[in-house]
């Protein structure tokens, strides 16, 4: 029974997408339920507290009212502030974005230098480097904000020369120090990857973590006998907490759905319910 129930994904609007066709690619029998909290965004903007709770209301209407067997956090900045805090508050396994990554980054990088690029949020919880170095990652870690990303990819602007000038000035120290890696600490930035590409020197690898997201939610699957072997129809159920029609608009543009159904839901009412829960 737990089978069949649908996975969870949630983001602040259009980053989680780019977890989402990972998980879509590599679990053909899943169904999913995904959450833009486009309300809210940037959550690379808000405070660890508001991120906390955002992700306590999501992760509550999730599990209580969708039925979700996993949830995944398809958010850094929620991954770096939040999960760690809220998850123990659920019954069903939460999967976020950063440790998936780190066993691959000891094997292929350590002793080398990565750069990452993420939110302001992420970059001052320092979490990608507490995760790293916690587990024994001896290199270089730099830490890069870009603030101006979200927003502009958020507008529609993926490519374009005030995209190309912000990508200029948040990648500039990848010309005056050698890298080796570039990865991608925000769930936004996989759709600019062409034009971050352009700039950064060739010989830097660009690693998105979405693979290893969605290898650790099949392992958790497997892990809790929880994956759908059926051969059922799957269905990808989408909501979000402000413009629905904007929202269906960018998921037809860039995952090339015609006319998907987006709902609009209000959860800023679930915190509580996990409060009288405990
Ligand atoms: N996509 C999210 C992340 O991975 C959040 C971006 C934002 O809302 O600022 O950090």
């Amino acid at each position: 029974m737990q089978a069949k129930k649908p996975i969870g994904i949630f983001d602040s609007g259009i980053g989680g997408l780019t977890v989402l066709r990972k998980l879509q690619h590599a679990l053909p029998h899943e169904h999913f339920v995904y959450f833009a909290d486009t309300a809210n965004l940037p959550y690379g903007e808000k405070t660890p507290e508001q991120i906390i709770s955002y992700a306590r209301q999501t992760i509550s209407w999730m599990q209580n009212v969708k039925g979700t067997k996993l949830v995944v956090a398809a958010c850094h900045t929620s991954s770096a502030t939040a999960i760690d805090i809220v998850s123990g508050e659920f019954n069903i396994p939460i999967v976020g974005t950063i440790y998936p990554m780190v066993e691959s980054l000891l094997a292929h990088y350590q002793n080398r230098c990565v750069g990452i690029i993420a939110t302001p949020t992420s970059v001052q919880s320092r979490m990608h480097e507490n995760i790293l170095k916690n587990a024994g990652f001896q290199g270089e870690i730099y830490s890069i904000s870009c603030p101006k990303f979200v927003p502009i990819i958020e507008s529609g602007r993926i490519s374009g020369p005030e995209l190309t000038r912000c990508a200029r000035e948040y990648l500039d120290i990848f010309n005056h120090k050698k890298m080796d890696a570039l990865i991608y600490g925000c769930t936004h930035y996989p759709w600019i990857s062409e034009t971050i590409q352009q700039i950064v020197p060739s010989e830097v690898d660009f690693l998105d973590p979405a693979e290893h997201i969605a290898s650790k939610v099949s392992q958790e699957l497997y892990k809790h006998k929880m994956l759908n072997t059926s051969w059922d129809k799957t269905s990808t159920q989408f909501f979000t907490s402000s413009n629905p029609e904007r929202f269906a608009s960018q998921i037809n543009l860039l995952l090339s759905i015609p006319n998907p159904v987006v709902k609009l839901t209000d959860l800023s009412h679930f915190d509580q319910q996990v409060a009288v829960n405990q």
